[in-house]
């Protein structure tokens, strides 16, 4: 319920390149705060809604790409839109943890510091799509990029790249580049997480990285 100390529900969101481990460490952080009781909504971008899910089917087959970096910051700036007001925004006003694997550092590190898109349309779409919505806590979960595309490439076994998966051992190492810069550039909402490790040793640093304000009963 939401207190006066928590006048909302608690908004983590997870970053970082392919491979890093974050679906694998959302489920560990979800799983923890459940034991201890507390009320837990899981989601992801581009999707999480069921109109943002439809977007999601077309960025990721590449459309977005030939179309070009505009049309396809655009095209997740709509996702999220849906996202927020279908999703996100409702469980927090509820009172929920709301864990989302990927939100706007995913725009601002892809399409923004290694897409070069406009920064004056970046922060226009932010200001549309979230507002002042922004996370409580971003864990960035930072692997070296051989690592990360090794743990993708295992993943995904016979299918194809998709879109993203797809580009330049350049443009994974530009992306690893970018988000420790928002992590220096914001250390009061992001933790980098060194995610080299194995996954309860990283599980163990994202809860003790959790400010004490959110997870004191
Ligand atoms: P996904 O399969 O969810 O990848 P991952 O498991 O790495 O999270 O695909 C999402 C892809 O979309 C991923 O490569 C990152 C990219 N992306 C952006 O470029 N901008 C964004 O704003 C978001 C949310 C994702």
């Amino acid at each position: 319920m939401p207190t006066q100390d928590h006048p909302r529900g608690v908004f983590v969101t997870f970053e970082g390149g392919e491979g890093s481990g974050k679906s694998t460490q959302i489920k560990l952080l979800a799983e923890r705060l459940a034991r201890d009781g507390r009320d837990v909504v899981v989601t992801r971008e581009p999707g999480g809604s069921p109109g943002a899910e439809i977007l999601r089917h077309v960025i990721l087959s590449g459309v977005g790409k030939l179309l070009g970096a505009e049309a396809e910051t655009l095209l997740f700036a709509a996702a999220r839109d849906d996202h927020v007001r279908a999703v996100i925004a409702p469980a927090l006003a509820r009172g929920q943890w709301v864990l989302c694997d990927r939100f706007f550092d995913s725009t601002r590190a892809y399409q923004g510091r290694v897409g070069g898109v406009d920064r004056a349309l970046m922060e226009s779409l932010q200001r549309v799509t979230i507002g002042d919505l922004k996370p409580d806590v971003t864990f960035i979960l930072d692997v070296p990029v051989e690592v990360g595309m090794r743990r993708a490439t295992a993943r995904r076994g016979a299918a194809a790249p998709d879109r993203f998966e797809a580009e330049t051992i350049a443009f994974h190492q530009a992306l690893r580049d970018a988000y420790q810069a928002i992590a220096a550039a914001e250390p009061a909402r992001c933790v980098l997480i060194d995610a080299d490790r194995d996954a309860d040793t990283v599980a163990a640093a994202i809860w003790s990285a959790l400010p004490a304000r959110l997870t004191s009963p």
